[in-house]
């Protein structure tokens, strides 16, 4: 499929920019040339998904899609009971809704922010045990998505009885889209099983994940990602999946597990929130599109030169010496803005100004991954300035060409070129209570 884009004039982009309150996610898409807002539900389907969808059984009950989907999930994971929800936070709050109660502590890596958000909004803590090495952003080790083994013993140490399960993120969203090792993946569910724990994988970018065990992990070269996801699934007791971004659907996502407890108190949820557990919030065709994508897109070939592509706007951002999360993640690239706009206090939220330079100087639209996005505490109201201050540019799948990333590279050498000029930030001047950054309004100081 292939869409027109549209380029617009600076003035133009200050006048939408300002409409939009300096919040990306209120401008018009066909004010952005070039949208890196997210790697979510952007990709571009192949010939055999759209086959698939023709072929669509849209029966209430019993569909054929459904009995599709669970196959293919089945194959892949090795779950054996599968719920389909419309996408990933859906397919966390039915699940959740059974498993998290006030006064719980979900320990994981890095929860993705609707994850927190479905944590938190259920009066339960998400416990961020990520390994420090995340943190420096110009520290290049394999696998920095990891949770790290001493935090989450010590977390189990001191609150076994509040944590219900152990959520672990593949690829880190949050961190960079940084992988975690199937060593990691081994010592996690060691830990679990001492304490009689499940695991739960948040699994939007599993077969990405899977790409970097086999290419950097020693023992994986020659292993099939089939053969690897397996064994990454055999380590966990369910997953959440957002299939809108590995399975490279538009919509999706699913429940998948091997626990029939899970499934019984899942399923109450789902038939309220989603809809019948045939069809569970998706469309009898878009289960056939998720399934073929599945299969798809756990294959070397694919992954490959997606990833590559990433690692190409990477490598033109090398020779401009603008600093990003190292080494490149698997669906972005995160701009360390604090490294960027150095004169920007961390009050006036540099991610967020340098996201809206760029919009300006070129009409790429990127998403702050920061301060803003890490809402407030819950407790002190305070904002949390003790994590990242990331811009990230997520690569749609086989949407763009190496063409578009040399002018996102060369847009984003502008702004760093006059970065000793920016001194001013944002403020807020409304904010929601959750997950903020999508409905944020703010003002340019
Ligand atoms: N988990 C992770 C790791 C995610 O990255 C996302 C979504 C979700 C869960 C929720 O899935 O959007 O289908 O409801 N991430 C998108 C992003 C929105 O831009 O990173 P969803």
């Amino acid at each position: 499929m292939v869409e027109p884009i549209r380029k617009t004039t600076r003035e133009e982009r200050e006048r939408f920019i300002k409409e939009a309150h300096y919040n990306i996610f209120q401008l018009k898409s066909e004010h952005v040339y070039i949208d890196l807002i997210t790697d979510s539900g952007t990709g571009s389907m192949t010939d055999r998904q759209w086959a698939a969808m023709m072929l669509g059984d849209e029966s209430y009950a019993g569909a054929s899609s459904f009995f599709k989907l669970k196959e293919a999930i089945t194959k892949i994971t090795g779950f054996e009971y599968v719920i389909p929800t419309h996408q990933g936070r859906a397919a966390e709050n039915v699940l959740f809704s059974y498993l998290i109660k006030a006064g719980d502590i979900i320990p994981g890596n890095s929860h993705f922010d609707t994850t927190k958000g479905h944590i938190e909004s259920r009066k339960a803590i998400a416990l961020d045990c990520t390994i420090d090495e995340a943190k420096d952003t110009q520290l290049e080790i394999p696998f920095k998505g990891n949770v790290d083994p001493k935090k989450l013993e010590k977390a189990l140490a001191e609150n076994a009885a509040k944590i219900p399960f152990i959520i672990v993120t593949i690829t880190n969203n949050t961190a960079g889209g940084q992988p975690v090792s199937m060593q990691n993946l081994k010592e996690i569910r060691a830990i679990a099983d001492k304490y009689n724990k499940p695991v739960l994988f948040d699994s939007a970018r599993f077969a990405e994940n899977a790409y970097f065990i086999k290419v950097r992990e020693k023992g994986y070269a020659n292993k099939t990602i089939k053969e690897i996801t397996k064994e990454m699934f055999a380590l966990a007791d369910g997953m959440t999946m957002s299939a809108k971004k590995d399975a490279i659907v538009n919509m999706g996502g699913f429940i998948a597990t091997r626990r029939e407890d899970w499934y019984e108190g899942a399923k109450v949820f789902c038939i309220p929130f989603e809809g019948f557990l045939t069809y569970g919030g998706m469309n009898g065709r878009d289960m056939n599109a998720l399934a073929v994508g599945l299969d798809e897109n756990t294959e070397f070939d694919n992954l490959e030169t997606r990833i590559k592509q990433v690692e190409y706007l990477a490598s033109r951002l090398d020779e401009f010496g603008i600093p990003y999360q190292r080494p490149a993640g698997g669906h972005a690239i995160f701009v360390d803005a604090t490294k960027v706009l150095t004169h920007v206090p961390k009050e006036e939220f540099p991610a967020q100004t340098l996201t809206i330079e760029l919009y300006l100087e070129a009409g790429i639209r990127g998403c702050e991954i920061g301060y803003l996005l890490a809402d407030r505490d819950p407790v002190t109201r305070e904002n949390r300035f003790g994590g990242l201050d990331l811009l990230r540019l997520a690569i749609p799948r086989r949407v763009y060409t190496n063409n578009h990333m040399d002018v996102i590279a060369v847009a984003l050498k502008n702004v760093f070129d006059r970065r000793e000029s920016i001194t001013h930030g944002v403020k807020i001047v409304w904010e929601a209570e959750l997950m903020r950054h999508f409905t944020v309004k703010l003002e340019r100081l």
